[in-house]
């Protein structure tokens, strides 16, 4: 007989997420990054999901979080925060990541006046972005693995 192993994501914030609440709320909205946190988790179990969750404001140690998940979970939720601008470490330890990758942003990157936040180095790497739906596109992006998911059977 075997037992069926449930499904296992990773949600990783990267740099000043972990400061929301205090930040911009035109930009990311009210939510603190423990209740978003818990949001996240909380729709992963809807679906049957164990979703990890990891902060930090130290690129390598982001970097070797990704290593250490990059085998183990079925789907990785990624944020880097302003890494996602420039970060090729981060870039290329996605790369190595087995199973699919979804970047998402709180705010409408692609929208906000700053030029260089418009670009993000890390999108090649990733299977979908979603960006400007705050928490919704968390959601957004279990749904699309979910999804996909179904599709492999
Ligand atoms: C962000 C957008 C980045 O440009 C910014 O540096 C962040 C958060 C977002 O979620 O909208 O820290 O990734």
């Amino acid at each position: 007989m075997s037992i069926a192993r449930k499904r296992t994501i990773a949600l990783l914030h990267g740099v000043n997420l972990d400061m929301l609440g205090d930040r911009d709320p035109e930009h990311y909205g009210v939510i603190k990054l423990g209740e978003l946190e818990s949001e996240v988790v909380a729709e992963a179990r809807r679906y049957d999901m164990i979703c990890h969750t990891f902060q930090t404001n130290h690129e390598g140690e982001l970097v070797e979080k990704i290593h250490e998940y990059r085998k183990r979970v079925d789907g990785m939720l990624i944020n880097p925060g302003a890494w996602t601008h420039y970060s090729y470490a981060i870039h290329d330890a996605l790369e190595l990541v087995v199973a699919p990758v979804m970047e998402v942003h709180l705010s409408d990157v692609a929208g906000r006046k700053e030029e260089w936040r418009r670009h993000s180095v890390i999108s090649d790497v990733c299977d979908i972005t979603i960006s400007g739906k705050g928490v919704k596109g968390y959601f957004e992006a279990i749904r699309w693995l979910v999804a996909r998911f179904k599709e492999q059977g």
